[in-house]
């Protein structure tokens, strides 16, 4: 899968969500390219969380995992999309929403439902679990029973749910949520990541066995979209 490197750059120099402000761009027809590979990646199991991380920073995971919420719930379904980054939080900026709630306040405050704690988009079936203040210890409460039944619940009342996380070199969380979720798609910044890198990635991924369902090529150039498709384990 390939996703170009923007270069309408929107007011704020971010290609921010794409596929909602520019639904007949190249760029979204390349996500409904990437959801369809998503979908056809595990035709026989179920596939309804799924994580998105990379090796290092800013290789474009939160803009990844926003554009690609949106698009899932362009097709009628109902979709979390969860800032489980709590170390470098931007769900709420990405949708301008507020940032007093959401999965720290879920995780710590049992008295809080799912229900209190998302909030809805612009996006019809698209709603939002921002990440809460920033905690002391994310990869404690990543590890906690209490998030696999939150993960329960959400699993009941969405049909997808996408988990945007910090890059897998850095620290432990992208591995935690990894083995408790359906898939993992992986993001590659063209030219911006070292091989051993990926490979040293994919290694920590395979230990906690992860399902991996393939990797995104980030920042693409326009003319080289061909030479650099790439999808799959
Ligand atoms: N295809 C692209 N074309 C141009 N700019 C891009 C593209 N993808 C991402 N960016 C820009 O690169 C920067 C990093 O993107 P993003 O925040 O999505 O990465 P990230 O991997 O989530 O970073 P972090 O590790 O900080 O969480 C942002 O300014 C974003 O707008
Ligand atoms: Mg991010």
């Amino acid at each position: 899968m390939f996703f170009k490197r923007d270069k309408n750059k929107n007011t704020n120099d971010r290609p921010g969500l794409i596929v909602m402000n520019r639904p007949s761009s190249v760029i979204s027809e390349q996500f409904r390219t990437i959801r369809t590979n998503i979908q056809y990646s595990m035709i026989d199991e179920e596939l309804k969380t799924i994580v998105v991380t990379s090796a290092g920073p800013s290789s474009g995971k939160s803009t990844v995992s926003a554009n690609l919420a949106a698009i899932f719930a362009s097709e009628d379904k109902r979709v979390l999309l969860v800032d489980a980054d709590l170390r470098k939080p931007t769900v709420h900026k990405t949708f301008n929403t507020r940032n007093n709630i959401g999965m720290t306040t879920l995780l710590t405050d049992r008295s809080l439902t799912l229900e209190d704690s998302i909030a809805r988009t612009q996006v019809e079936g698209l709603y939002l679990l921002t990440s809460g203040a920033i905690p002391p210890n994310p990869a404690e409460l990543l590890a906690s029973k209490r998030i696999n039944e939150i993960i329960e619940i959400m699993q009941q009342q969405f049909d997808m749910i996408i988990f945007d996380m910090p890059p897998v070199l850095a620290v432990t969380d992208a591995q935690i949520m990894a083995s408790k979720v359906d898939g993992v798609l992986f993001v590659i910044p063209k030219g911006e990541v070292k091989k051993d890198h990926v490979i040293k990635s994919k290694e920590l991924l395979d230990n906690v066995q992860a399902k991996l369902l393939g990797a995104v090529m980030n920042k693409v150039e326009k003319t080289e979209e061909n030479y650099y498709y790439y999808y799959g384990n």
